[in-house]
Order: structure tokens, then C-alpha cells, then sequence
């Protein structure tokens, strides 16, 4: 048994994947998200596959406040200590700043930061107490540079891949670890919540699979490696992005963003 992993995002895309992969592995696993329906399909397959592993479900809508502490309250209720921590949890929006919506705009930093920092917060004491733990937090490549026309959604995650790093520092030698996953484009809903489909770089043939992430991010995440980026085309972007003035860098991931997608050639009869 390797204990009990937590997974926000859990009912879908590399969430849903990284649940699946964790209780094939033996793992007891707390299914987080507001899709209950889906994750209480993921309970009874998961049940009927891998009967060693314990399913919980956990209905939560993490971009109201005091969710992270609901969140707490509920696994305590359950009575069961998280070794695994993964915030996976996180949406998107494509467009202008000034045009975009401002409840989503709002909500994006919700989910993606203020939920995942309160998370994080209240079950690290306790990982820090038992001298081992491990948390996951899910970032992606849109990190490393400001992102224009989702320049909410990049600089979200630009803080979960800071405030990674700067925990895993605070974190030596108490036993817990902590990593940060940066895909590039993955095939999952998110694109199409985020109104991405339209774009070049999003395009089906420039996305990886979820499930791809999911078995890399773990593999990584379970030898301690802290920063994660999943990809030889990321990391070669990353990798030449920082040999280049930032002014360069913004104008560039405009260019690539506002790309729209070529249309498939039509076959002649
Ligand atoms: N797809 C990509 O191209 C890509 C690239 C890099 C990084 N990422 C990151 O990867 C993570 C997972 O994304 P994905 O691609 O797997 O997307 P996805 O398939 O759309 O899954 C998103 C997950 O987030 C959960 N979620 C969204 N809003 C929520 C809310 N208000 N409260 C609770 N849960 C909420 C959803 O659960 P419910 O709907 O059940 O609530 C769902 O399980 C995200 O953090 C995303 O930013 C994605």
C-alpha cells in the first residue's frame, strides 16, 4: 500500500488520468472536482478493477471561497492523512484582456492559485508532522513567459511554478517533496473551456495525450525532480527563450497564439 493521494481536477483530462495510474499503483485515492457524477463512475470502475484501493469522492467548487477548507474539513471527516497531494485543478480563457469575462477572469486565479495555495497550506503541516508527503502541483509551459491574449491563464500559472520552486526549498530535509508539471498543449477539454481550438499551437496534431502527461508527471514527481516540463518541443522552447530579450519572448507568443489554425485541405473527388 503507498497510502492515500488527493487529486483535484480528478474527473477529467490529466487529472482523471494521474487517478486511474495511482490506484492501478495501489494507492488509496480522494477524487476531487465538481463533476460528482463522473467521479462516482471513476469509484465503482476503479472498485471493480483494482479492489485493493480505497475511492473517495469529494464534491467541491473550488473557485468559492473557503473551498480549500472545505476541502480540509471533508478528509478529516473521512479520517484519512493525504501522502499525495496533487493540484490539478484549472481552467483557462483565450482573448483580449479588456474583452474577456471577468467572472472567468476571476475565477481562473481562484482555481488555479488561491485553491491550490489554501490546499497546500493546510495539508503540508501534517505531511511535515508525519516526515514524509508529497505534493504535485500542476503548472503548465504557459509559466516560464507572460502569455498575451490569456494573459490571466499564463500569469496564474507563472505563480503555481514560483511558489513550487520556493516551497521546495523551504521544504528540505522535512521529508515532503514538492514538483511542478509544465505541459505544453495536451488533448483534453481545457482547450475548448478555454476557447483555444482555433489556434495553430492548439491545434490536435500539436497536442500530447493526457494520459501521456499523467505517466510522465508521476514518474517525475516520484523521483523528486522539481521542476517538470514534459516534452523535448517545450523544453527546447524554454531552453531558447531564455536566450532572448523578454521584449522578443511576449511578441513572439502573441504571434503564436493569435495564429488561427489552418483549415484541412479538402480532398479533391
Ligand atoms: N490541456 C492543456 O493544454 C494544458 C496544458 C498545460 C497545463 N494544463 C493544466 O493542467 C491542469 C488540468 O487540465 P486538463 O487539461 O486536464 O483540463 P480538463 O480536462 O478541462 O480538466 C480540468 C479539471 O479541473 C477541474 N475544475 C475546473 N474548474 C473547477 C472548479 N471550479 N472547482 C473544482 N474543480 C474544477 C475540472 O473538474 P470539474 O469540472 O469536475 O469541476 C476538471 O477535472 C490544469 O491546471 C491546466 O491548467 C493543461
Amino acid at each position: 500500500m503507498n497510502g492515500t493521494a488527493l487529486i483535484t481536477g480528478a474527473s477529467s483530462g490529466i487529472g482523471f488520468e494521474m487517478s486511474q495510474m495511482l490506484a492501478e499503483d495501489g494507492w488509496d485515492v480522494i477524487l476531487v472536482g465538481r463533476n460528482t457524477e463522473v467521479l462516482e463512475q471513476m469509484r465503482t470502475r476503479i472498485g471493480e478493477k483494482h479492489d485493493q484501493s480505497n475511492v473517495y469522492v469529494i464534491s467541491a467548487d473550488l473557485s468559492k471561497d473557503g473551498a480549500a477548507q472545505k476541502l480540509y474539513d471533508d478528509v478529516k471527516e473521512i479520517g484519512v492523512d493525504v501522502d499525495f497531494l496533487i493540484n490539478c485543478a484549472g481552467l483557462g480563457d483565450f482573448g483580449p484582456f479588456a474583452e474577456c469575462d471577468l467572472k472567468k477572469q476571476e475565477t481562473q486565479i481562484h482555481v488555479n492559485d488561491l485553491a491550490l495555495t489554501g490546499i497546500t497550506r493546510l495539508f503540508l503541516p501534517g505531511m511535515i508532522e508525519r516526515g514524509k508527503g508529497r505534493i504535485l502541483n500542476v503548472a503548465s509551459i504557459a509559466a516560464f513567459q507572460p502569455g498575451p491574449l490569456m494573459s490571466v491563464y499564463y500569469a496564474t500559472k507563472a505563480y503555481v511554478q514560483s511558489f513550487t520552486e520556493a516551497l521546495a526549498v523551504e521544504l528540505k530535509g522535512t521529508g515532503v517533496k514538492v514538483s511542478v508539471l509544465c505541459p505544453g498543449p495536451v488533448d483534453t477539454p481545457f482547450l475548448t473551456i478555454a476557447g483555444q481550438t482555433g489556434q495553430n499551437m492548439f491545434k490536435k496534431s500539436a497536442c500530447v495525450t493526457a494520459e501521456y502527461v499523467a505517466r510522465y508527471g508521476l514518474k517525475r514527481a516520484m523521483k523528486d525532480k522539481v521542476v517538470i516540463v514534459v516534452g523535448f518541443g517545450p523544453k527546447m522552447l524554454i531552453f531558447f527563450e531564455r536566450l532572448l530579450p523578454r521584449s522578443v519572448v511576449r511578441r513572439v507568443v502573441y504571434m503564436i497564439q493569435k495564429k488561427p489554425a489552418k483549415k484541412p485541405k479538402e480532398k479533391k473527388e
